[in-house]
């Protein structure tokens, strides 16, 4: 990986390895995905003491849950017995976490309440569920496998006074998706980075989302008038706005006009929920928020709703795509919306990407392929994409020659 990193050339796709082989993969799992802040969920929905969810990084098998003190936790979800996974469903509410083999009960912070027969000598201290390294913010919670997580407070720092006004802690899921892309996680990434596809391939998306490179990618933004106009309202009304990407490329937070006079991401621009997303903005035209954060997730908060995608690597040639929609918490479906509505768009506009990546795949493992030119005018995300990828991988190598290797890989 280190050869093919240094003899890449700048504006041009990846070389074919880095999208079919099983050895980069592995080494992007224990590089990006077992390093970085991963977006998991939403707290709103942890309601009560007891909810949970579950999900899978790479090998890793993790429990989120809200414990008795309110305070959201993550777990490995692999028993301290014999290893089973201590829940299987996909979510659930419990007083205590059992594990269904041989019930060990833990506690919803992981403490180890019970074992039975486990003999005189056996401490329970010693065998709690493992943790894993868990932040909440406005709304969002994010997890990271690594034994020292990277810094959270700049991000929390810059994302908060963006999402905050939106009130996700106060909203609900009125609507989820989750679609398998048989295509690599960074071919998902680099199509959602540009909108050079989108006239072709999104009639339902395009009706209110602007193509514009402006809007999508991370050059000449502060360049365009609509979007500065979009920006001095919303200020003024009290919503930060301006583009902000972070020193090392991992997340921007931005504000974007919509098409004309559109409000919402449905065919007719309407608002597909009556009841505003948030008590905290009256004002119905606020285009949409966008958050992107590597590798995990994208985001956009709309008056109305938002949509949050959660992006998982299943395998060298495989991505899990989550699509949550949120409304506020008292929207009543049937009443102020209608969930077919809510959902046509990015339901239309993901299966769509789907086959666009699908196709990127299959093209990619032909053996003649060879990395092609980004277009600079419209693909400026992807390059920011894939210059982000690219140097955080060069770290994690460079690390890795000053550090034994973990037990796990020296096996
Ligand atoms: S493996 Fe969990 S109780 Fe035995
Ligand atoms: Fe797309």
């Amino acid at each position: 990986m280190r050869a093919e990193l240094r003899a890449r050339k700048r504006g041009r796709t990846l070389t074919r390895p880095f999208y079919v082989d099983p050895a980069f993969h592995a080494l992007d799992l224990e590089q990006i995905w077992y390093r970085e802040w991963l977006f998991a969920g939403h707290d709103c929905e942890l309601q009560k003491p007891g909810d949970y969810f579950t999900m899978q990084v790479g090998e890793y098998p993790i429990i989120v849950a809200r414990g008795r003190d309110g305070a959201i936790r993550a777990l490995h979800n692999s028993c301290r017995h014999r290893g089973s996974r201590v829940c299987s469903a996909e979510r659930g509410s419990a007083t205590r976490l059992v594990c269904p083999y041989h019930n060990w009960s833990y506690e919803l912070d992981g403490r180890l309440l019970f074992a039975r027969d486990m003999g005189q000598d056996f401490d329970r201290k010693q065998y709690g569920l493992r943790p894993v390294h868990c932040e909440s913010s406005s709304g969002f919670i994010w997890i990271c496998l690594a034994e020292t997580a990277p810094d959270f407070a700049a991000f929390r720092a810059r994302a908060e006074p963006y999402l905050g006004p939106h009130d996700l802690t106060l909203a609900k899921v009125a609507a989820q998706s989750t679609i398998v892309e048989e295509g690599n996680w960074k071919l998902v990434w680099e199509n959602n980075r540009e909108c050079y596809h989108c006239l072709p391939n999104h009639p339902e998306l395009c009706r209110t989302y602007p193509e514009a490179p402006t809007v999508t990618g991370v050059e000449n933004v502060v360049k365009d008038p609509l979007i500065h106009e979009h920006w001095r309202r919303l200020e003024a009304i009290g919503l930060p706005s301006r583009f902000e990407l972070s020193a090392d490329g991992q997340y921007r937070v931005t504000r974007s006009p919509l098409l004309r006079d559109a409000v919402s991401y449905t065919m007719t621009g309407k608002a597909a929920v009556t009841k505003p997303l948030s008590d905290k903005i009256s004002e119905p035209n606020i285009g949409t928020m966008m958050m992107f954060h590597y590798p995990s997730t994208w985001n956009h908060m709309l008056g109305d709703h938002a949509v949050t995608f959660r992006v998982l690597p299943l395998g060298p040639m495989r991505t899990q795509v989550t699509t949550k929609w949120l409304v506020h918490r008292d929207a009543v479906e049937g009443v102020d919306y209608d969930v077919a509505e809510l959902t046509l768009v990015w339901n239309a506009t993901n299966d769509q990407d789907r086959r666009i990546v699908e196709e990127n795949q299959r093209g990619i493992c032909s053996p003649v392929f060879e990395p092609g030119p980004y277009s600079p005018v419209h693909e400026g995300g992807v390059m920011q994409f894939v210059e982000w990828y690219c140097a955080a991988s060069e770290r994690a190598l460079d690390a890795a020659v000053s550090r034994p290797l973990p037990t796990r890989m020296s096996a």
